[in-house]
């Protein structure tokens, strides 16, 4: 069964915490539906007021109940609500739960596989680290984390790989050196990563340098957390006149949802761009934590991305319709 093909209840059946800020979460589903694929994502509907807010998770594949459906969720200072709430469930609880595809798929199309993770980022590689590891082909992970006690799934991951797990602690003073590690790829290796954008970055660009193949750097991003403080603000929606208030704990994407307004949206990760909404004016400065648009857009910051994007408090007035959603500089 494809990822895009899960719409069910979930049942929360076991909750526990896994690293001093990540809380694992494991739900009964209905028998015969979990299929997903390494790198999937689900998304689970959660109730803000009288609202509903989705936040989407990639899937745990920790070789523990292959027939539930396990998450994990790091403690966010700066929730909108998602984490706030996902981490406030009890065992017995219920939620909708659908999938949303996948930015990682694996592919076997390699001579030896690198699995990079940072952080929360980890939660995707240990379905991804199992999945390769059957192919017989040799599977080495190297995973960042702050400290032991901020790391998680080690246990489960260094059963799967043994020595070719590789912690790098910065408690340890043990930090990822990207060169040394491309040193080490040929050009049939693959690198599947997930975790900072900072991380990302420097292992995107240094892969360009040494001319890598495109295609075998696989990676999925989670969006960046901003450089403002999460703020209420204003905006107005310029085809209907209307002026909607967005919450701290809401996005802009829900909040004009929620309003009656049509909004394209996808991965509600910041990652492809169909939420990008057309910035007319704006009183505050636009806080961009998408992954997608570049950095010529960000600069001219005539649009947003509303999942997760917003303005540090004031008043905007924006186009939904008309709009390129496209990169389109
Ligand atoms: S829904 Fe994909 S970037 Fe917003």
């Amino acid at each position: 069964m494809k990822a895009d093909s899960l719409d069910v209840t979930g049942q929360v059946a076991e909750i526990r915490d896994v690293a001093s800020s990540i809380r694992m979460i494991r739900f009964d589903v209905p028998s015969g539906i979990l299929n997903l694929e390494a790198g999937a994502h689900v998304t689970f509907d959660v109730p803000k007021g009288d609202r509903i807010m989705t936040r989407s998770y990639s899937v745990v594949d920790d070789g523990r109940h292959p027939d539930k459906l396990t998450i994990a969720v790091k403690s966010e200072e700066q929730s909108k609500g998602g984490s706030r709430y996902m981490w406030s469930l009890e065992p017995g609880d219920s939620l909708h739960i659908s999938a949303n595809g996948n930015a990682m798929p694996p592919t076997y199309l390699a001579s030896d596989f690198v699995v990079l993770a940072g952080g929360i980022g980890v939660t995707p590689m240990t379905g991804m680290a199992r999945t390769l590891k059957r192919t017989g082909k040799p599977v080495r992970m190297i995973y960042c984390a702050r400290s032991a006690e901020e790391a998680a799934f080690v246990s489960e991951l260094r059963e799967v790989l043994g020595d070719n797990l590789d912690m790098r602690y910065d408690s340890d003073k043990r930090f990822l050196d990207i060169p040394e590690l491309l040193e080490t790829v040929s050009m049939d290796t693959v690198v599947f990563m997930c975790g900072p954008q900072g991380l990302m970055e420097a292992m995107k660009s240094a892969w360009a340098e040494r001319e890598l193949p495109v295609q075998n750097l696989r990676y999925e991003t989670f969006a960046n957390s901003g450089i403002h403080p999460t703020r209420p603000f204003q905006v107005t929606v310029a085809e209907t006149g209307r002026t909607i208030g967005v919450s701290e704990d809401e996005t802009l994407l829900d909040a004009l949802l929620a309003s009656g307004h049509d909004v394209l949206s996808d991965c509600r990760r910041g990652e492809c761009g169909l939420c990008k909404v057309h910035v007319v004016e704006a009183t505050a400065d636009i806080d961009h934590r998408d992954v997608f648009l570049s950095p010529m857009e960000r600069a001219r910051n005539d649009c947003l991305c509303a999942c997760v994007s917003r303005l540090n408090g004031g008043h905007m007035t924006v186009n939904i319709d008309d709009i390129l959603h496209g990169r389109t500089g």
